[in-house]
């Protein structure tokens, strides 16, 4: 049993909380949001991640989770041999990361540490980063106390948070003093992953490089899939056939309307600017970012490709969230999908299981419906832009009756093309090529 802080109690920091207890270990998860702390001191999450809150019930039961608004408790109260830096790094001013939460966690660790420390650093943070959090640290100290720095960057999903911290691919640690790093590596070992122990600047341009890697994959897919529209092929079996060559892999091929969330899209402007920054020119990345944000603006090429001028017209989305399985909306295609409706003119309804509570503060304009079933009711078109599961079995004969026009954009395509024609839709996917003539058009 080692004991263990976390500061910061979002997706990242709740779940690794939770899990190092769940591995036997005694963890206080510091938080400085009174709310927040105040509601999981009840058992209750503020956010919505499956299978964390049994997980943080279990090991609060078992003493060996507890919530704090207090560093000091947090870190001495223990005492904590481990520090984890979990808060948040969103966009700050050209795509760069807004390190203010890292400055200031590691600016009260440094004020309020009276024991030796090895300070892990979750958050992503800009390469170079860790460096700088020790000079914060050392700057802050009253007297000196050794500590020293890992970068252990996050690999979590959103939605399977769990598992993945449970199941990792691998685990990364950087560091410049291999004895710490190892003594990190101690805490991952039930879970028999492979660890890597590189150096501090080398692990932190793995949690980017990895991020862009993904977000370049779906960026890839897409332009394929559009190519697939113009070309009459189907971007589904494109993305099979691929997929089973074991160097390209079939993960990250789901053609759509593009990635979304907490963390590619800051990641990837993260890493365009501290590559233009130095002195560099990304490319590629920049490409990545652009298919992005033409994939969004396609659907409403594609809308207005069908019912011409969307002015009063009633659109549908199926889902807000960025992607099933969270409520979470940030950077979500449907926020920029139902700006640009709105700005056609259309009238925006949504319905989404979980995120229309979130959705709803940032989009007063659209109408947040009870079910698909009202969603369809008058609908000159609907959208799916979120491949929630429950999407996929609607009653679609019931959905037709129900709309004005039966128009389907089916922007996540879980939907079969020639069944929903078969049904009477007018329907387009992404990429899905249907009648082998070269037109995904009737
Ligand atoms: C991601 C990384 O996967 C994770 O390792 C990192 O730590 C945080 O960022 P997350 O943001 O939870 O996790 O979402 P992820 O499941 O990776 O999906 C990202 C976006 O890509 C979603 O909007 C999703 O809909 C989209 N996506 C994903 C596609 O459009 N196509 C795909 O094939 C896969």
């Amino acid at each position: 049993m080692k004991r263990i802080c976390v500061i910061g109690a979002g997706y990242v920091g709740l779940t690794t909380a939770a899990c190092l207890a769940d591995l036997g270990n005694r963890v206080a998860c510091v938080d400085i949001n009174e709310e927040k702390i105040a509601m999981l001191q009840e058992g209750r999450l503020p956010i919505f991640e499956p299978g964390l809150e049994e997980i943080v019930r279990r090991n609060m039961k078992a003493s060996r989770l507890s919530f704090t608004t207090s560093y000091e408790e947090g870190i001495n109260g223990l005492p904590a041999e481990f520090v984890f830096i979990a808060v948040g790094t969103p966009e700050g001013v050209d795509g760069e990361a807004d390190l203010r939460y890292v400055r200031m966690a590691a600016e009260r660790i440094g004020e309020v540490m009276d024991h030796p420390l090895i300070i892990v650093n979750k958050s992503t943070v800009p390469v170079g980063t860790g460096d700088w959090v020790a000079d914060i640290v050392r700057s802050r100290q009253r007297q000196p106390i050794p500590f020293w720095v890992v970068s252990n960057p996050e690999f979590l999903r959103e939605g399977s948070a769990v598992y993945d911290f449970m199941n990792p691919d691998r685990i990364v640690l950087g560091s410049l003093d291999r004895e710490a790093a190892e003594k990190v590596a101690q805490l991952y070992l039930p879970l028999r992953s492979t660890i890597m122990i590189t150096d501090l600047r080398t692990a932190e341009m793995i949690k980017y490089a990895s991020n862009a890697f993904l977000a370049t994959k779906i960026s890839f897919i897409n332009e394929i899939a559009n190519i697939c529209e113009a070309l009459g092929a189907d971007v589904k079996e494109v993305a099979a056939g691929m997929g089973y060559d074991k160097r390209i892999g079939r993960a990250f091929l789901d053609a759509g309307v593009g990635w979304g969330g907490s963390c590619f899209p800051k990641d990837v402007k993260a890493l365009i600017h501290m590559a233009v920054v130095h002195g560099c020119h990304p490319q590629l990345l920049q490409a990545v970012v652009e298919i992005n944000r033409d994939q969004r603006r396609r659907v409403v090429w594609k809308l207005k490709e069908i019912l011409e001028d969307l002015r009063g017209m009633v659109i549908g989305l199926l889902g807000l969230a960025f992607k099933p399985n969270t409520d979470d909306i940030r950077e979500a295609p449907a926020l920029e999908i139902a700006g640009l409706l709105l700005r056609e003119g259309a009238v925006v309804r949504a319905y989404d299981p979980v995120a229309m509570p979130n959705a709803a503060r940032v989009l007063p304009q659209v109408i947040m419906c009870a079910d698909p079933y009202e969603l369809a009711e008058g609908a000159d078109a609907l959208v799916v832009v979120t491949d929630w599961n429950e999407f996929k079995h609607l009653d679609l004969p019931r959905i037709k009756q129900l709309m004005r026009r039966p128009v389907i954009i089916d922007g996540r395509n879980i939907y079969e093309p020639e069944m929903m024609r078969e049904l009477g839709f007018i329907y387009r996917g992404i990429g899905r090529g249907y009648n082998r003539t070269g037109s995904d058009r009737e």
